[in-house]
């Protein structure tokens, strides 16, 4: 499978995205206080399957729900459960898709209910390096010039930047080469080519870089407790620039 994507992959990839980005809006909008995060795994894979997309995560490496429901502390893969979410939460919610064939990844963080103004800034500028690291999805741009644009966001606010999960590519499976991580040299790595795919995800704290990975083999947490924010899209490579296939409003 080529990093490399075909015009007619493509065409089935932004339709996979397109969906991915629906139902993602869809389970955001019913995000408040009260609803648990088993609820919002439910209904998220109730709307893909009506609109005839398949989980992408179920499965995946033993996964046994269909989205990641990462709640204030909790960076990423934390397992949608028995939580009941509070006013005052933030949450992140990291869902995939496949649709004939092609994967997309996305994720989200919002709040519940009202949230103090430093988790606002986290949010903000979590979504802020997201798009500054999809703005270097340039033809002759490599996989460094993302990781520093990423990383300047982060270091000018002062906020943690998580350095034990990337990014990477995606189309063909939910996990591919290349890894893009949220912090490097500008100019360094694979050199970017039309038709390559990848899924930017910026996980920045209010605090430290460092994560825990806990015992259920998912959930990552900050080592210092503080606050996490996580965004991702998938984008293609195109001859006119990014393409975000699973952007929202
Ligand atoms: N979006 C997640 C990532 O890129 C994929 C989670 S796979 C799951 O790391 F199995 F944890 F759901
Ligand atoms: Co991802």
């Amino acid at each position: 499978m080529s990093l490399i994507k075909t015009p007619d992959e493509i065409l089935i990839l932004v339709e996979s995205g397109r969906i991915l980005a629906e139902s993602v809006t869809k389970v955001l909008s019913v995000v408040e206080s009260g609803v648990t995060t088993s609820d919002l795994d439910d209904f998220f894979v109730e709307t893909i399957r009506k609109l005839g997309a398949k989980p992408a995560f179920l499965g995946y490496k033993g996964y046994t729900k269909t989205i990641c429901t990462s709640v204030n502390d909790q960076v990423v893969h934390a397992i949608p459960g028995k939580v009941t979410l509070a006013d005052g939460d933030i949450i992140g919610v990291d869902c995939g898709v496949v649709f004939e064939g092609m994967y997309t990844d996305m994720a989200r963080t919002v709040a519940v209910g009202s949230i103090t103004d430093e988790a606002r800034r986290l949010i903000e500028v979590t979504k802020e390096a997201l798009q500054a690291g999809i703005q270097q999805m340039i033809v002759g741009n490599t996989v460094g010039d993302i990781s520093a644009a990423v990383q300047a966001v982060g270091d000018r606010e002062k906020l943690g930047i998580v350095r034990d999960l990337v990014g990477h590519g995606v189309g063909h499976a939910v996990h591919e080469e290349p890894a893009v991580p949220n912090y490097g040299r500008a100019g360094t790595g694979l050199r970017l080519e039309v038709g390559m795919v990848l899924a930017v995800e910026p996980m920045f704290t209010l605090g430290g870089d460092d994560v825990i990975f806990e015992k259920d083999g998912w959930t990552v947490t900050t080592a210092d407790g503080t606050l996490s924010a996580h965004f991702e899209d998938t984008i293609v490579v195109t001859e006119a620039g990014p393409h975000i296939v699973t952007k929202t409003a």
